[in-house]
């Protein structure tokens, strides 16, 4: 099975609803036509609604940046599943700065995780080590417990999405390189055949995230291994996001005369 190659913009705590609305305004129509590359955009809770109409009719998908682990009850500010499965095909789960700041524990994330995909929800979910971690040659060691903690009783399914992401790139402008990125999302498959099975850690989508930018991407991308990229600041730029997905999709499938739809 060829891995349809996947790239999604986490928005994180930026734009307002008009805002957002204007970036995707700014993108809907180019976005739309780069064929062969699966496009997610993940904007913030509040305008998940508004876009969800935009985005009706075109090729690009949509997302949320989390959601909690109960459906439904006297859980004051938070969003569940259930709200999300009428807007969103996509849940981005584990997330760093989800771990880092607000205290989410792998066990936490294996709750959304099973509930998700319960409710029909992808997740997206990230794993990554600390630069400490990195330093102390422990990426391997953090990942593999990331991994399988957060699938921990989980049944093997197509339905998941991969990032792995060293929090130590994550904003900084300090990318991994192409090859280290590569090295552990192998390793991140081999995790996958233990847990599952071969077949499955061959099918699944596993993804770089870390200071991607439009003059990077390219490195991500030619490597066999990674298959898209979850992409923070630079998909707040709809020029540098663009160039992400199309240079993806001008990589990825280098027979194809311009990923552009119609176009030559
Ligand atoms: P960044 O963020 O591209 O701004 O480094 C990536 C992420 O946190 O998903």
């Amino acid at each position: 099975m060829m891995r349809v190659p996947f790239v999604a913009g986490n928005w994180k705590m930026n734009t307002t609803v008009t805002e957002a609305e204007e970036l995707v305004y700014d993108m809907l129509d180019r976005l739309d036509r780069v064929e062969g590359v699966e496009k997610v955009l993940c904007p913030p809770f509040v305008a998940l609604v508004s876009i969800n109409m935009m985005l009706r009719g075109s090729s690009i998908k949509l997302g949320a940046q989390n959601m909690h682990f109960e459906t439904l009850g006297a859980y004051t500010g938070e969003i569940s599943p259930l709200m999300l499965g009428e807007l969103c095909e996509f849940v981005i789960l584990g997330h760093s700065e989800r771990r880092w700041y607000f205290g989410e524990t792998d066990e936490m994330i294996n709750k959304k995780v099973k509930v998700a995909l319960s409710h029909g929800l992808k997740p997206i979910f990230c794993v990554g080590e600390r630069l400490e971690e990195n330093e102390a040659g422990k990426t391997r060691e953090v990942i593999d417990r990331q991994v399988m903690a957060a699938l921990d009783d989980v049944s093997p399914t197509h339905d998941l999405v991969i990032a792995y992401e060293p929090v130590w790139a994550i904003g900084t402008g300090r990318a991994a390189s192409g090859e280290q990125a590569a090295v552990t999302i192998k390793f991140i498959r081999s995790i996958l055949a233990k847990l599952w099975n071969r077949d499955i850690a061959q099918d699944l989508r596993i993804l770089y995230g870390g200071s991607v930018t439009s003059n990077n991407i390219a490195e991500f991308i030619s490597q066999p291994e990674i298959d898209g990229a979850l992409v923070g600041g630079a998909s707040l730029k709809a020029e540098d996001f663009l160039g992400i997905v199309t240079q993806t999709a001008e990589i990825k499938y280098p027979h194809l005369p311009s990923p552009f739809k119609g176009e030559e």
